[in-house]
């Protein structure tokens, strides 16, 4: 399938897309949002794909919601297009595991579908910001509610409020990055995490993500019900059985429902 605004790659296992507007540092416009949710319908639908990396370029994942497009928007327009949930929410709710790899921007709704993700990889030349307040809106893709989970209310406060950009380092230190890498290692690095999640068992992998995301919408007695729900389903699959018979056996596993 042929798209405008990024590119989508199958590598064995792992579905990549790349967004591609480089002349606006990947501004998130409409159009690319649309072709953002056909891909990731085209790789949730496609049983030889076991998990999704999403990246942008050197120099930008994406510097956020496209300004040009939505300057002259009033209240109406937006209320009545949904603006933001009709399509960005896509991201969170893929069930396969997806991988931002993060380089140069990630700002206002950048950083936003990036946190959608299940985890992010940072190169060193990453930067994270919510920079709405000083377009004189404020984030509207989550970032104060997953930015706030991540990283905590101090320093979601700090950037919300200030809209001031924070390198892969303190992104890192302060729990938002899971690994940070030299920018040339990139993209190895994320299609390597994407490829070895994509090399077990599907139902299972899709089970530790259901379960960990039901961490930030239950309490911890509900939750830990909810995981061990999960955890006995677990016994009742063939790639159970393949998993710890391998390791009895001193064999690497091939699990079936990969
Ligand atoms: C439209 C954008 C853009 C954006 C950059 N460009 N960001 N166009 N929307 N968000 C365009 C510029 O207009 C310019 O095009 C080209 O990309 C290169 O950008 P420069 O500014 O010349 O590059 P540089 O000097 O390197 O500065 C990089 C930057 C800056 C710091 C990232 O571009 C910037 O501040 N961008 C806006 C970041 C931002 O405020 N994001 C939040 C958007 S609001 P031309 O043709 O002019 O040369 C948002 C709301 C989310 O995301 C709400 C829910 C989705």
């Amino acid at each position: 399938m042929a798209f405008a605004t990024i590119e989508l790659e199958k590598k064995g296992r792992v579905g990549l897309i790349r967004l591609n507007r480089p002349q606006a540092l990947n501004a998130l416009c409409d159009e690319l949002v649309r072709e953002l949710g056909t891909a990731l319908n085209e790789l949730e639908a496609d049983s030889a794909i076991g998990a999704i990396v999403l990246t942008g370029s050197e120099k930008a994942f994406a510097a956020g919601a496209d300004i040009k497009e939505m300057k002259d928007r009033g209240f109406v327009d937006v209320l009545v297009a949904d603006f933001i949930t009709n399509g960005w929410e896509r991201i969170s709710t893929v069930r396969k595991p997806i991988i931002a790899a993060v380089a140069g921007f990630a700002l206002g709704g950048g950083c936003e579908i990036a946190m959608m993700c299940d985890f992010i990889i940072a190169a060193e030349n990453a930067k994270f910001g919510q920079p709405e307040i000083t377009l004189g809106i404020i984030p509207g893709a989550g970032g104060t509610q997953r930015l706030t989970r991540a990283v905590g209310k101090a320093k979601a406060m700090d950037l919300v409020l200030t809209g001031r950009m924070m390198d892969a380092a303190e992104a890192e230190r302060s729990g938002l990055v899971a690994r940070v890498v030299a920018a040339e290692k990139l993209l190895d690095e994320a299609l390597a995490a994407a490829e070895k999640i994509a090399g077990f068992s599907l139902p299972i992998v899709l089970m530790a993500k259901e379960s960990v995301n039901r961490a930030f919408e239950s309490s911890l007695a509900e939750g830990i019900k909810f995981e061990r729900r999960l955890f006995h389903a677990a016994f009742g699959t063939e790639d159970q059985k393949e998993g710890m018979a391998a390791f009895v056996e001193k064999r690497k596993p091939v699990f079936k429902h990969r």
